[in-house]
């Protein structure tokens, strides 16, 4: 990433992100679907606990928030077994295309990694797909779902 003074920390370290995580992802993608905000905040709070999984991470300068990716054990109901998973990627409008997905993306796999397993998931629309095998994912599955999802995986190198 080549963007100066850009840090990503574990939201942990920056407690108090988990509101500008918790309203993003709602709006991007759970206010569409009815669910109240309530929900989701209490989904990110879940990232706050002293686990590896879930995680959640946060690109921000100083106190501006820029971006999120998180770490869950579960994303995608028509594949329970596969676990687990990065999801909510977002990077604000006016920061993107600066390499900061990219990065924050990278993070979370290594973090996912990191826990011992051999393999992290991630699901996506189809036209998210170069942007994911530009990150090195491999594109496991595709039309996976109603929303006709492409399934990726990295592994352990
Ligand atoms: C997808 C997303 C996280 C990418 O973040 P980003 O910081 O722009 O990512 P990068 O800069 O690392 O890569 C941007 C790439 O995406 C494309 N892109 C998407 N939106 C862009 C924008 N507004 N400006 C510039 N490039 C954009 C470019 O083609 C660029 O490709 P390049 O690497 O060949 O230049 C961001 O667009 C986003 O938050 N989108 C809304 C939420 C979303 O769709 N999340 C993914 C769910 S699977």
């Amino acid at each position: 990433m080549t963007v100066p003074d850009v840090a990503i920390s574990n939201l942990r370290d920056v407690p108090y992100f988990a509101d500008d995580i918790a309203d993003r992802v709602w709006r991007a993608w759970w206010e569409p679907r009815g669910f109240p905000f309530g929900h989701i905040a209490e989904l990110v709070a879940g990232s706050l606990g002293d686990h590896h999984i879930p995680l959640a991470l946060v690109a921000h300068r100083g106190a501006t928030f820029i971006g999120t990716a998180s770490v869950i054990e579960c994303d995608l109901e028509e594949r329970p077994a596969l676990r687990p998973w990065v999801a909510a990627v977002w990077v604000e409008p006016t920061f993107r295309g600066l390499g900061i997905g990219a990065s924050i993306v990278r993070h979370a796999a290594e973090a996912a990694l990191s826990t011992g397993v051999e393999r992290v998931f991630l699901c996506a629309l189809p036209q998210k797909r170069a942007f994911y095998e530009r990150g090195g994912w491999h594109l496991d599955e595709k039309d996976v779902g109603e929303s006709r999802l492409d399934v990726f995986s990295m592994r352990r190198s």
